[in-house]
């Protein structure tokens, strides 16, 4: 399907021709201005105050810094009211294939009863989907990447129906919150065809060189760090349709909140989830996102792709048209020195670098089969309760309720 070969013919020289190109650039000054700011009470309960454009920016939770955007959660104040201040944004645009990149240099780090997400959803919850790229909660030490559909749709093994979604966490310890942070951020993309919904994590220090290009080809990035492949068991078209962006920093709620006591190291600091968010500031200095860039690409005009390798060469006009689109790129930052310490005591998988071919999606680890979120997940498996919990509190009531309010708001 993504054709980028390097064509030979007419006396040209070699060229890329990418089967990707910008569709919608976030970056810098205009990211603010392609989300709206969602002001609901938080569907999944959490306690949080989601608050407008205009109190995020005069709070600063919101801001952009030579281009760099960053969002915020309140870490100075005894929270109220609804909860803690924190923003839910969601873009205005809406999706069906392509490619998305997040380039990062921080995420929400890792603190009790947090719980961060950037994703993606479509309209009549679960029966459009939702993809959910990087989610987590408290002192999960690594990503969670999860599908949600309507019932007709199967991958990695498991059903994708509702609220439980097939779900999967990979990447290692610096694909999320403090291991993350530490390691100095990374890029999240997230591949969208017909055959299959791929996520790719890397760090900085071994990114593919085109990632954050004009013309992006993850034909060439190696093993995906998750693949939800459809098929025979998934529909992809009939079951991912028409997605909006979110971004969004809650607290406890129907997650984080829900396995507040069976969770070794944040219960015994607080009889609730609440009680320690609302009176424990300090702990969410972390709490923000720096965004270098977000770009969502779209497959270039069939008839740049179509291009089998015995048919005749594109003229010099059509071939260089993507290219000539190309936009400048984020410089990633450099490589950190040290490679993050954390290793895992346990757990079930040995989890390495995309970039250098160490296998990371070969085997995921499903959230039923006993990798647990939260913070004990690395000393302690809790099979059967993690099920329970996930689906009391996945992402997943929070999203029904959300979509009914979200196409309220914009039907
Ligand atoms: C606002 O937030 C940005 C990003 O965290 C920070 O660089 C800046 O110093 C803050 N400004 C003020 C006035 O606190
Ligand atoms: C292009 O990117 C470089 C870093 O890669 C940056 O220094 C420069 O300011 C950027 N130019 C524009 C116009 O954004
Ligand atoms: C590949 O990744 C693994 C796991 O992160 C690491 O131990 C190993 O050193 C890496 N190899 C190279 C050549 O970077």
């Amino acid at each position: 399907m993504h054709i980028s070969t390097l064509l030979f013919g007419c006396g040209l020289a070699p060229f890329a021709l990418a089967a990707y190109s910008v569709q919608d650039d976030y970056s810098g000054n205009n990211f603010f201005s392609m989300f709206t700011f969602d002001t609901e009470n938080d569907p999944t309960s959490g306690y949080v105050n989601y608050v407008d454009g205009a109190t995020a920016q005069a709070d600063n939770l919101t801001s952009v810094n030579n281009g760099v955007v960053t969002i915020a959660s309140d870490s100075t104040n005894v929270a109220s009211g609804r909860g803690r201040n924190s923003v839910r944004i969601t873009s205005i645009n809406q999706y069906t294939h392509g490619l998305v990149v997040l380039d990062l240099a921080h995420m929400p780090g890792s603190a009790c009863g947090i719980w961060p997400a950037f994703w993606m959803v479509g309209p009549s919850w679960p029966n459009n989907g939702e993809i959910d790229i990087i989610e987590g909660i408290s002192l999960q030490t690594q990503d969670a990447i999860t599908m949600h559909t309507g019932p007709s749709c199967s991958m990695i093994g498991e059903s994708c129906d509702g609220s439980e979604g097939c779900s999967t966490q990979v990447g290692g310890p610096t694909s999320f919150g403090d291991g993350f942070n530490n390691n100095g951020g990374g890029i999240y993309a997230m591949e969208w065809t017909s055959d299959y919904i791929n996520v790719y994590f890397f760090s900085h220090g071994n990114a593919p060189a085109d990632i954050l290009g004009a013309t992006p080809d993850p034909t060439t990035w190696g093993k995906p760090t998750a693949s939800f492949v459809g098929g025979s068991t998934c529909d992809i078209d009939a079951n991912f349709q028409n997605h909006n962006i979110v971004f969004d920093t809650t607290f406890c709620g129907t997650w984080a909140g829900a396995v507040w006591s069976s969770d070794p190291v944040c219960g015994p600091k607080a009889a609730t989830c609440q009680d320690y968010v609302q009176n424990t500031p300090s702990a969410f200095t972390e709490a923000y996102w720096t965004i270098y860039s977000l770009r969502v690409y779209s497959e270039a005009s069939s008839s740049t792709v179509a291009v089998e390798d015995d048919a005749p060469v594109p003229s010099s006009t059509s071939a260089a048209a993507p290219i000539a689109q190309a936009t400048n790129t984020t410089a990633p930052v450099a490589a950190p020195s040290a490679s993050p310490s954390a290793t895992r005591s346990s757990g079930a998988v040995a989890v390495g670098s995309p970039a250098n071919g160490t296998a990371v999606s070969e085997t995921p680890v499903s959230d039923n089969e006993g990798v647990s979120v939260g913070s004990n997940w690395q000393t302690q498996e809790i099979p059967e309760k993690r099920e329970v919990n996930f689906l009391a509190g996945g992402p997943s009531g929070r999203r029904a309720d959300h979509l009914r309010r979200h196409r309220t708001k914009h039907s």
